[in-house]
């Protein structure tokens, strides 16, 4: 059976796996909201966010200012909290960087540089670690950043059909930002969800199950979302008033 005809196929049977249907386990007091809706992601616990968010880092904002100061307010406290779990300063490097993704939107190289200046490391050091991982972005990315899973299952299931109709969708190559600002579309690796084929990450968001058909209508709902955060409704937080967090960098 050819590939065209597996994807052909699958498009017609529907989701094989219907994901999320209400059976909530041992958790019966949870709701599907608290599991994988809106209040699930975006907001730390401290902000008033379910708990399980911290597994939702790094956080990738709606708004992102390039040029916001990194460690300054709330951030200086959050980076004394990350500090104060580790031996030494360089066993902070990780949730340091995605602080400073979260604040700028992406890594360059001088926030690398004062990533190392406040941890006092090697600048090539911290180089090396920020370009190694692909959840760092390293350039600048569209309001919404849109990551499609291709990896084996999801690439079994049509992945890269739905990667295709993102980026002829938003009219733009792998990695670019749309011409109006709000997309970057880029491929990813396992997204740790391979029982919903294709998985797509958007912003801190999963969306499960995405078929090609499916790829206007989420498209239009962020577009109809203005620049609300995929996962924050409208509370999109400023660095100014970042919650210190206390329970997600780790
Ligand atoms: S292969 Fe796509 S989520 Fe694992």
């Amino acid at each position: 059976m050819s590939r065209e005809t597996q994807v052909k196929d699958r498009a017609e049977q529907g989701p094989r796996n219907p994901g999320w249907a209400g059976e909530t386990g041992d958790f019966p007091h949870l709701t599907e909201s608290d599991v994988r809706g809106l209040e699930y992601v975006g907001l730390r616990p401290l902000d008033g966010g379910h708990p399980g968010a911290s597994s939702s880092h790094p956080f990738h904002r709606a708004e992102k200012n390039p040029d916001a100061p990194l460690f300054e307010g709330p951030y200086k406290e959050r980076l004394e909290k990350i500090l104060s779990r580790y031996p030494e300063k360089r066993a902070a490097l990780l949730p340091t960087l995605a602080m400073a993704q979260e604040i700028r939107g992406y890594l360059s190289a001088e926030t690398m540089d004062e990533v190392a200046q406040a941890l006092g490391l090697a600048p090539a050091y911290v180089r090396g670690v920020a370009t190694f991982y692909t959840m760092y972005n390293k350039a600048p990315v569209g309001t919404y950043l849109i990551q499609v899973c291709t990896n084996v299952c999801c690439n079994l299931c049509g992945g890269d059909e739905v990667l295709e109709a993102f980026l002829d969708h938003v009219d733009a190559e792998p990695g670019e930002i749309s011409e109006d600002g709000r997309f970057t579309v880029t491929a990813a690796e396992c997204l740790g969800a391979c029982g919903f084929p294709t998985v797509v990450q958007i912003n801190e968001r999963y969306f499960e199950n995405v078929t090609p058909e499916s790829v206007p209508e989420i498209l239009a709902s962020l577009r109809a979302q203005g620049t609300a955060s995929v996962g924050q409704g409208s509370g999109v937080a400023q660095p100014a008033t970042a919650p210190s967090d206390d329970a997600g960098e780790d």
